[in-house]
C-alpha cells in the first residue's frame, strides 16, 4: 500500500483552528497548537517555531482524532491528560476537575501561612497539622507538599487530604506519586472533615478547600467543557455554599486554636460567605475576604482567634 503523503504544520494548524472556530472554541489557535504539539509529542513552541516542518501520517491520524473530541467540547487538558498548575505538570482526565490558575492563589496564601508557623515553630514542636478539603486531582495539596519539600520543611508539616470520591481519590494519589510527594500526603476518603475526627487525631492547624461553589441553577450555563467534568466537583446547591457552609460548621470541632481555614470561593460570593460566617460561626471567629490579582474575591480566610 503507498505510503500517505506527509502534511506540513502550517496546513494542519490552519485546518484545526478553522474546524475547532466553526465548533465554538474560543481559543482554537492555541487549542490547535497544543493538539498537534501533543500529537506529534513536541512542545508547543517547537510547532510555533516549524510550521514547515512535515508531519508523519501517524501523528496527522493522532491529531485529527483530538480535533473532533476538542470539536464535540472536551477540554484539551483531558485530551492532553495533563494540566500545568502552580508550574507543574498534573495527570488529569475525568475522574477530577481540572484544577483551575485561580486556585493558585490558595496554595500561595497557604505557603505564606505555613512559612509563617513554620519560623515561629519550636524545634520540639508536634507536626503542623493541614487538610485539604475535596483534594480533586490533588493539585492543591501536591504542589504544597512540593514547595514544603523545596523548602526543606516536609518532614515538620502533617498533610491529609479528603474526597468523597474514589476516582478523584485515586487521582490525587497518582499525581502524588508523579511528584514523589506520595509518602507524605494521607489520603482519605471523606465527607467533609470527618475523616480527621477518626482515632485520637489533634485538631487542624490550617484547613484548605476549593470545594464545589457553582450555584446549582448555573451548572446548565456553564462552557461545554464543563458538562465533562464531575458535577460532584462543580455544584454548590442552591446559592452556590451549601458545601462550604456544611464545612464552616465543622470548623469549631476540627480546627484548632489560632486555626486557619483558607477556603476558595467564587468573584461574586464575598459578601455571601462573610454573611455566612457570621451565621454559622459564634463570637471569637474572624472571617475576610483575599482577592486575586484580578482583585476579585477569592479565598475566604477565616481564623480562630
Ligand atoms: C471544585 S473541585 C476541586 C478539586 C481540587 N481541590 C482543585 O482545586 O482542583 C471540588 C472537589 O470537592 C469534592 N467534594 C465535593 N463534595 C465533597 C464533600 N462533601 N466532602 C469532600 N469532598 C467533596 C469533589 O469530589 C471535588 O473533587
Amino acid at each position: 500500500m503507498p505510503e500517505a503523503p506527509s502534511e506540513n504544520a502550517g496546513e494542519l494548524l490552519r485546518e484545526g483552528v478553522e474546524r475547532l472556530r466553526t465548533s465554538g472554541s474560543e481559543s482554537a489557535r492555541l487549542d490547535a497548537e497544543l493538539l498537534l504539539a501533543d500529537a506529534i509529542g513536541v512542545g508547543r513552541t517547537v510547532i510555533v517555531a516549524h510550521v514547515g516542518a512535515s508531519v508523519g501520517p501517524d501523528a496527522v491520524a493522532r491529531y485529527r482524532a483530538s480535533l473532533d473530541r476538542r470539536a464535540a467540547g472536551e477540554p484539551v487538558a483531558y485530551i492532553r491528560g495533563i494540566k500545568e498548575f502552580f508550574g507543574l505538570a498534573f495527570a488529569v482526565d475525568r475522574r477530577a476537575l481540572i484544577p483551575r490558575p485561580e486556585t493558585e492563589r490558595l496554595v500561595e496564601l497557604a505557603e505564606t501561612e505555613l512559612r509563617r508557623r513554620l519560623a515561629s515553630r519550636p524545634g520540639e514542636a508536634p507536626r503542623i497539622r493541614v487538610v485539604d478539603v475535596g483534594t480533586g486531582s490533588g493539585a492543591v495539596v501536591v504542589a504544597l507538599a512540593v514547595t514544603l519539600r523545596r523548602l526543606d520543611a516536609l518532614a515538620a508539616v502533617e498533610l491529609l487530604a479528603t474526597d468523597v470520591s474514589d476516582d478523584a481519590l485515586a487521582l490525587a494519589r497518582e499525581n502524588a506519586v508523579g511528584h514523589a510527594v506520595a509518602e507524605a500526603i494521607q489520603f482519605e476518603r471523606s465527607d467533609l472533615l470527618a475523616a480527621g475526627a477518626s482515632g485520637d487525631r489533634r485538631p487542624f492547624d490550617v484547613v484548605l478547600a476549593n470545594l464545589p461553589y457553582v450555584r446549582h441553577e448555573a451548572v446548565p450555563g456553564l462552557p461545554i467543557a464543563a458538562s465533562f467534568e464531575p458535577p460532584l466537583a462543580l455544584d454548590g446547591g442552591e446559592d452556590g455554599l451549601e458545601v462550604i457552609e456544611r464545612l464552616l460548621g465543622e470548623l469549631p470541632e476540627h480546627l484548632g486554636a489560632n486555626g486557619l481555614a483558607l477556603l476558595e470561593i467564587g468573584a461574586d460570593q464575598g459578601h455571601l460567605i462573610v454573611e455566612r460566617c457570621g451565621r454559622v460561626l459564634a463570637a471569637g471567629w474572624r472571617c475576610r475576604v483575599e482577592t486575586d490579582l484580578a482583585g476579585l474575591p477569592r479565598v475566604a480566610r477565616i481564623e480562630r482567634a
